[in-house]
C-alpha cells in the first residue's frame, strides 16, 4: 500500500476502488480468495462474489491458530446483575463451536434463519457467532421492542429457531423476555419450530412450552468446525425503521462486511490488535453487530459487553470505572449517554476521580451531536472526541475523522469527512449538486463500497425504491446535510419521517399506525420534537372521533399504553396533544414539518400548498396551553 495520509488513502479508495478493496481484503484469511473483486453485471453490484470464508473462524479460530488463544476476547461487565466475566479466545471458540453443534442437532443448516432476542449477556454473542459458524443467517431483535414487533420480524424472516433468555434487567425492572417471546409466537403466522432458552435464574416465572429447548443442553453437543460460505452469503438480517409502518430487513453479506470491519478497526478507530475496544451500545443495533461483536473480534481486539446504562447503574461514574478497570483504548457511545452523564455530573467530578490514561479516542454516533456536548466532553477528558456518522444500511462508518491517521482538526457540530470508499454529493430536490454551505440531500455515488446492505430481505422492490430511485447513480441516505469550504460535513437531520430518540431509530409512521387503530382516534400525526436529553422525543397530535363519554386524560393514557404494548417502551411516546384538526395540504397530506417547527418554536415557512392557514394560530394556542 502506498503511504498514507487520510487524503492519499481516501483518494486511492475512490480512484481505484477495486485495487484498494482487494488490498484490504488480502488482510483477511479467506478460505478462497476472490478472483472477481467487483461484479457489476447483475441487478446490484457484488463485492468479492466468488470468495469463500467464515466469520466465526476469522473472529476466533484464526487467532487461536496464530497463538493468541489465551488472549481475552470478551469482557462481560454487568452492573445491573452485579457480575463480571472474561472469556479467552479459546473459551469463546469452545462455547461457540459447541453451541453451533447444538443448533445443528436441531436441524439448522446454512441459509436457515435464527432470531435472537436476548439481553446483553455473553450467551447472546455466543449465539450470534454460532450462527455465523454454521452459515445460519441471524436476526437480532432489540430487547426494548415488544412482542408485536418481534412477531412482525419473525413473520418476515421465518426463522427455524428463536434464541432467547429468561429475562433482562433494565434500570429498575426485570424484562420477562421469555414471556414476550411466548406472546410473539402466539401472534406470529410463521412461528419457529423451537425456542432455545437460556435461563438466567433471576426468578422470573414463565410456563414451560413444548417448543422450549435448554441453551445449556445444546452446549453438550459435539463441537462443529466453521462452514465455508460464499462471500455474498447473508450473515444477518437487521430490521430498522423506515418511512412506513413495516420495518426494513437490511441484509448483510459476509466477505465485504469482514473486509470493511477489519479495515475500520485500524483506519477509522485507530486500534492495534490486542487493545481493548468498547462500544457501549446494544447487540440489537447495528453498532452492536459491527463493533461489539464482529469488528473487534476480527481485528483481535478485546471487546467489552456492558449490560447497564451510563447513569443509575449505579451512577454517572460507570463509564469511567469501566474504562479504568479494563484499560479501554477506544470507546464508542451515543451523545445522549454523554448528555445524561453531564446532567448528573456537570463538573465532571467522577471523571477526575478515574485514571483514564489508557483512553486515546472517544467516538460518538447514533444521532446528531450538539457542539456543547462534544466540547464539554473534550474539555473533561482532554482527549479527542470524534463524532462520526453512519447507518444500519452501511454497517460501518461513512463520515468520520479517521483516527488511524493523523487526526484532522476537530470541528464541533461536524460528523467529519468521508471515510474511504464513500463518495458523497449534496443534491437538491432535482438532483443537482449543491455548492459548499448549501443544505440538501446527502447522497452517495454508486456502487457503494463493500460491507453495505446487499438488499432488503425478500423485498427487492422496496430496496430499489427506498434507496436508489430518487436520483440515478446515487444511494439516498435519508439525511440532510451541508459541506463547509474545508470539506467537513454537517448532518442536519432526517429528511423523512424517521426520528431518533436517545440514539434509537424509530418510525413515526409505525406509531401513527398503532395509534390510528384506537377506536377514539380519527386522525393522528406523530412528529419528533427536540429534546435536550434524548435529541428527539415523539409527540402525537390526535383528532378524536368520539370519546364515548370517556375523559381525554383516560384516552391519552390508553394511547401511551398502546404504543408501549405494540412497539415497546423504547418508543418513549408519552406526549399526546388533542387538536381539532391537523394542518393539511390541499391534496390532504399532513404537514408534519410545520407541526415540528411550531412545537420547537422555530421560524416556519408558510407552505404554499396549505389548505387553510387559519389552522396555524389554532395549533399554536394548543401547543402553548400544552406547555
Ligand atoms: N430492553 C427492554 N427495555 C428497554 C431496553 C432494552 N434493551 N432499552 C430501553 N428500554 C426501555 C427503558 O427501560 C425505558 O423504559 P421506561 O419508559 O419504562 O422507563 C424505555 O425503553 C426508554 O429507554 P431509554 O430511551 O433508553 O431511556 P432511559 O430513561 O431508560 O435511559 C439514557 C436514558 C440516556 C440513559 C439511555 O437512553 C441511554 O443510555 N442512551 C444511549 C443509547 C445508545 O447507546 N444507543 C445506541 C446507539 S449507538
Ligand atoms: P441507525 O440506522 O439506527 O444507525 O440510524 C442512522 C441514522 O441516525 C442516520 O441516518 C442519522 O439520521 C442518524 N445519525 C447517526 N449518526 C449520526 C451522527 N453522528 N450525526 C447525526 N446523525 C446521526
Amino acid at each position: 500500500m502506498p503511504e498514507k495520509t487520510y487524503e492519499s488513502l481516501y483518494n486511492w479508495s475512490i480512484e481505484q476502488p477495486q485495487e484498494f478493496w482487494k488490498a484490504q481484503a488480502q488482510r483477511l484469511a479467506w478460505h478462497k480468495f476472490p478472483e472477481k473483486i467487483l461484479d457489476e453485471s447483475g441487478d446490484y453490484p457484488q463485492w468479492f462474489g466468488d470468495g469463500e470464508l467464515n466469520l466465526s473462524e476469522l473472529c476466533l479460530d484464526k487467532h487461536i491458530a496464530d497463538g493468541y488463544g489465551e488472549d481475552t476476547a470478551l469482557i462481560y461487565d454487568s452492573p445491573v446483575s452485579q457480575s463480571k466475566a472474561k472469556y479467552s479466545y479459546n473459551e469463546l471458540r469452545d462455547l461457540v463451536a459447541a453451541f453451533a453443534g447444538g443448533l445443528r442437532e436441531l436441524g439448522l443448516e446454512p441459509g436457515d434463519r435464527a432470531v435472537i432476542y436476548m439481553p446483553m449477556i455473553p450467551q447472546a454473542v455466543v449465539a450470534m457467532l454460532a450462527c455465523a459458524r454454521l452459515g445460519v443467517t441471524h436476526s437480532v431483535v432489540f430487547g426494548g421492542f415488544a412482542a408485536h414487533e418481534l412477531a412482525i420480524r419473525i413473520d418476515d424472516c421465518k426463522p427455524k429457531v428463536l434464541i432467547t433468555a429468561s429475562a433482562g434487567i433494565e434500570i429498575e425492572k426485570i424484562i420477562p423476555y421469555k414471556v414476550l417471546v411466548d406472546a410473539a409466537l402466539e401472534e406470529a403466522e410463521f412461528p419457529p419450530e423451537k425456542v432455545v432458552l437460556y435461563n438466567r435464574r433471576l426468578g422470573v416465572e414463565h410456563p414451560e412450552r413444548d417448543y422450549d429447548v435448554d441453551f445449556e443442553e445444546l452446549l453438550k453437543a459435539e463441537p462443529v468446525e466453521p462452514v465455508m460460505l460464499k462471500s455474498t452469503h447473508p450473515s444477518y438480517i437487521l430490521y430498522t425503521s423506515g418511512t412506513t409502518g413495516t420495518p426494513k430487513g437490511v441484509v448483510r453479506d459476509t466477505g465485504g462486511y469482514a473486509t470493511v470491519l477489519h479495515f475500520s478497526m485500524q483506519h477509522v478507530y485507530g486500534l492495534k490488535p490486542r487493545e481493548v475496544f468498547w462500544a457501549a451500545s446494544d447487540i440489537g443495533w447495528v453498532v452492536g453487530h459491527s463493533y461489539i461483536v464482529y469488528g473487534p473480534l476480527l481485528h483481535r481486539n478485546t471487546t467489552v459487553l456492558f449490560e447497564g446504562k451510563p447513569i443509575r447503574t449505579p451512577d454517572a461514574r460507570t463509564f469511567w470505572r469501566v474504562i479504568e478497570e479494563y484499560k479501554v483504548s477506544v470507546m464508542f457511545t451515543a451523545p445522549t449517554a454523554i448528555r445524561a452523564i453531564r446532567k448528573e455530573d456537570p463538573e465532571g467530578a467522577w471523571i477526575k476521580k478515574h485514571d483514564l490514561s489508557s483512553l486515546r479516542f472517544q467516538f460518538l454516533a447514533g444521532e446528531r451531536c450538539d457542539a456543547a456536548t462534544l466540547e464539554w466532553l473534550q474539555g473533561q477528558l482532554q482527549k479527542p472526541v470524534i463524532d462520526h456518522w453512519w447507518q444500519t444500511e452501511s454497517g460501518w462508518p461513512m463520515l468520520a475523522n479517521m483516527a488511524g491517521h493523523e487526526l484532522l482538526p476537530i470541528k464541533a457540530g461536524s460528523a467529519g469527512r468521508p471515510v474511504c470508499g464513500f463518495a458523497f454529493d449534496i443534491l437538491d430536490e432535482e438532483g443537482q449538486v449543491l455548492p459548499a454551505n448549501a443544505e440538501g440531500l446527502l447522497s452517495i455515488r454508486t456502487p457503494l463500497p463493500p460491507g453495505c446492505l446487499m438488499g432488503l430481505w425478500e423485498n427487492s422492490e422496496r430496496f430499489k425504491k427506498s434507496y436508489f430511485s430518487q436520483f440515478e447513480g446515487y444511494y439516498s441516505t435519508g439525511d440532510g446535510a451541508y459541506i463547509d469550504e474545508e470539506g467537513y460535513y454537517f448532518i442536519t437531520g432526517r429528511v423523512d419521517d424517521v426520528i431518533n430518540v436517545a440514539g434509537h431509530r424509530l418510525s413515526t409512521a409505525e406509531m401513527e399506525e398503532v395509534l390510528a387503530a384506537h377506536p377514539a382516534v380519527a386522525e393522528v400525526a406523530v412528529i419528533g420534537r427536540a429534546c435536550e436529553l434524548k435529541g428527539q422525543l415523539p409527540m402525537a397530535f390526535v383528532v378524536w372521533q368520539g370519546q364515548e363519554g370517556r375523559a381525554e386524560s383516560v384516552l391519552e393514557k390508553e394511547l401511551v399504553q398502546l404504543v408501549r404494548a405494540k412497539i415497546g417502551a423504547v418508543a418513549s411516546l408519552k406526549e399526546i396533544l388533542p387538536v381539532e384538526r391537523l394542518p393539511k395540504t390541499r391534496s390532504g397530506k399532513t404537514l408534519r414539518r410545520l407541526l415540528r417547527d411550531l412545537v420547537d418554536q422555530r421560524p416556519y415557512k408558510m407552505p404554499s400548498t396549505i389548505d387553510d392557514p387559519a389552522v396555524i394560530p389554532e395549533l399554536q394556542a394548543k401547543i402553548q396551553a400544552y406547555r
